[in-house]
């Protein structure tokens, strides 16, 4: 299958890239941040650049990962937020439908009850893709975990690889409760849909059990000997549990919080595996 990564150099997208890349022919694209010799340059807020790339590429299925990710970036810039979360979708999901693709659309637990900027650009967004394209999927994972061959974007976890690498703090909050999201579990959902021929569905991706910053890098970091302080928040945003039934009865993998910090730690002792030349 031909798929095309918009945002490929993303933490997220440089994961999905590699793992995809095994089963299926994948072009990734990236901004400013060029990860690997073979990406293509797309300004996702160009919808001229973007309808060249769809037009050339003719992909059958395009992974949508290009958007910022950071809640505070949002907040101080909601004009650039918009026009980079929000406004880009419009052409994107317009180019899907002319050229009769599937767009997969990463977007976030935040979209569910959005309380920011940030939450509130991703769920304009699935409002686009879902009303303008005939085939999409819209992913939801939650703080996302594991090994990118991003290591370098201030991402969640590359912190915890600083913390190991570069032996900064490890001080992580103890108050906000939620559902972590295993990286490579994207990946293979995003297979396990592809082959089920599923579309038009919104679905999360996260592990069942809830945790906290501190408990999660404290559970990664302990293998590598790093001591983890935690700290309390006296406004932590609002914890919820998402139901996950869904990905049941869709027949979809699920992994457990301890199956997940296994992998993940298994993933940054042999790190090797994630590189993109
Ligand atoms: N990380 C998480 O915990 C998490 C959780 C839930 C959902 N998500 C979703 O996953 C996606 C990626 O998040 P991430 O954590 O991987 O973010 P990230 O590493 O900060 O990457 C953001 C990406 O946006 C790209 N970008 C910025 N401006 C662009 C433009 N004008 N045109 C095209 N691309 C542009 C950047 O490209 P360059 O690098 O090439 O400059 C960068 O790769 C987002 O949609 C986010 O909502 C992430």
């Amino acid at each position: 299958m031909k798929i095309l990564i918009l945002g490929a150099s993303s933490y997220v997208g440089a994961r999905l890239y590699l793992d995809l890349a095994k089963n299926h022919e994948v072009v990734g694209t990236y901004a400013g941040n060029k990860l690997c010799k073979d990406f293509i340059q797309l300004d996702i807020t160009d919808p001229l650049a973007v309808s060249t790339i769809f037009k050339n590429t003719a992909p059958e299925v395009v992974v949508h990962v290009a958007n910022s990710a950071d809640a505070r970036w949002c907040e101080a810039n909601p004009e650039e937020a918009r026009e980079l979360n929000e406004i880009s979708s419009i052409a994107i999901a317009k180019e899907a439908k002319n050229i009769n693709t599937k767009l997969i659309y990463i977007s976030s637990f935040a979209a569910i009850d959005p309380e920011n900027v940030y939450g509130e650009t991703k769920r304009a967004s699935e409002e686009i893709i879902k009303n303008q394209c005939d085939d999409w999927l819209i992913l939801r994972p939650s703080l996302i975990v594991g090994f990118s061959p991003n290591t370098t974007n201030d991402r969640p976890f590359n912190r915890f690889l600083k913390n190991i690498d570069d032996k900064t703090k490890a001080e992580y909050d103890n108050s906000w409760k939620f559902q972590p999201t295993y990286l490579g579990h994207i990946s293979e959902i995003i297979e396990q849909l592809l082959n089920k021929h599923a579309s038009n569905l919104v679905l999360p991706i996260a592990v069942n059990e809830i945790t906290t910053r501190y408990q999660l890098a404290s559970d990664i970091l302990s293998d590598f000997k790093i001591n983890v302080t935690p700290l309390e928040t006296t406004t932590p945003p609002p914890s919820f549990k998402e139901d996950l039934s869904i990905l049941d009865v869709y027949k979809l993998k699920k992994y457990t919080y301890k199956d997940m910090v296994g992998l993940i730690i298994d993933e940054i002792k042999n790190r090797e595996k994630f590189t993109l030349t």
